[in-house]
């Protein structure tokens, strides 16, 4: 039988490729005959993630809840997989980072502008309900959330507004995520005692945690930035793409979050409690956790006026 010339091309290359491995093409010819068409349905795991949405009550907006959650989550990771092509570059190129950081803003401005799915898409009677079956677990618990952060800006950028001017790279890492944010936003201020929630995230992910912040102790994407050559720095393109991204992440998505709580949990005397036991309304707003990613290109006022519209909308609806 003829062989047609362009397939007797593709299998000497894909001889070469096996002998190079130590492997017999002929085995490998025999699997491919044997083997199942792809279907779509096999190849994203369709039954599998499918599956994944179990209400623990009866009430049918809790799957809404479930899933918007499941949805965000894959955000993140897509996220979190942009983040690590920019620590792990070695080009240090304007444009190879730009490209990355405006993906993910492009993912950040879907999670924003679909929030809405949370805070007017679901009754507040069923969730006032189905919430109780969730105890004490809180969206707080989302490892994804604190890896962008990680990823992102050094851990003295994260600590605590409070204690934050007294925090340098020079603390230990151990020191650094004792005073992180959110730990201190679950912790009761009096008695020092943590909540159960954070609790519980501690003891599953702090292994995890100081791995991570140990592996990119010199290389978030604010130390990348810092040490890319100065006239790739100056692009205004990039530190465009990289204010929206943290405004997107630490202003635009905070506030849109807050708005589910607000729905939700506000009360005109006392404020519902919150699953993650947290005092939400104070722990909440970007303007009081003032995390800011990228300080240095902020001016001052910037930088203290942060996330200030939400006290506006509140405060001050007349100045909008
Ligand atoms: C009705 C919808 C929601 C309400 C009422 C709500 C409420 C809250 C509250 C009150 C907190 C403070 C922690 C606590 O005490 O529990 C919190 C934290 C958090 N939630 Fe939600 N949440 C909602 C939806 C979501 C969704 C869809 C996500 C997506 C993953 C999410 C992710 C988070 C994260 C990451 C935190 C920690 C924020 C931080 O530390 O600054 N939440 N949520």
């Amino acid at each position: 039988m003829e062989i047609a010339s362009d397939i007797a091309q593709r299998i000497e290359k894909l001889e070469e490729k096996y002998k190079n491995s130590g492997q017999d093409l002929g085995s490998y010819l025999d699997g491919l005959l044997h083997q199942r068409y792809l279907t779509y349905w096999d190849y994203i795991h369709l039954d599998t993630l499918l599956s994944l949405q179990i209400p623990k009550t009866y009430f049918p907006d809790e799957e809404i809840f479930i899933m918007y959650h499941q949805i965000t989550e894959l955000y993140f990771k897509l996220i979190i997989h942009e983040q690590k092509q920019i620590i792990d570059d070695k080009l240090q190129k304007a444009s190879f980072f730009i490209q990355k950081v405006n993906r993910i803003n492009n993912y950040f401005k879907a999670l924003i502008s679909s929030f809405e799915i949370m805070i007017n898409g679901m009754e507040k009677e069923q969730f006032l309900h189905y919430r109780m079956s969730l105890l004490p677990a809180s969206g707080f618990q989302s490892a994804q959330y604190r890896m962008i952060e990680f990823y992102a800006t050094p851990m003295e950028n994260l600590t605590h507004f409070t204690v934050r001017d007294q925090m340098s790279n020079k603390n230990s890492l151990e020191e650094l995520y004792e005073n992180v944010y959110w730990k201190k936003g679950a912790t009761n201020t009096e008695t020092g005692e943590k909540t159960l929630t954070l609790k519980q995230f501690e003891y599953r992910y702090t292994p995890r945690f100081m791995r991570i912040t140990k592996s990119v102790k010199k290389s978030t994407i604010y130390h990348k930035y810092l040490q890319l050559p100065e006239k790739e720095k100056e692009s205004p393109v990039l530190i465009e793409a990289l204010k929206s991204l943290d405004v997107n992440a630490n202003v635009h998505w905070p506030l849109m979050h807050m708005g589910s709580a607000y729905r939700y949990l506000r009360k005109e005397k006392n404020n519902i409690d919150a699953t993650g036991g947290t005092n939400w309304k104070e722990y909440l707003p970007p303007s009081f956790q003032k995390v800011i990613f990228f300080p240095e290109i902020w001016n001052e006022e910037e930088k203290e006026n942060w996330g200030k519209q939400w006290v506006d909308h509140i405060f001050n609806p007349e100045k909008k």
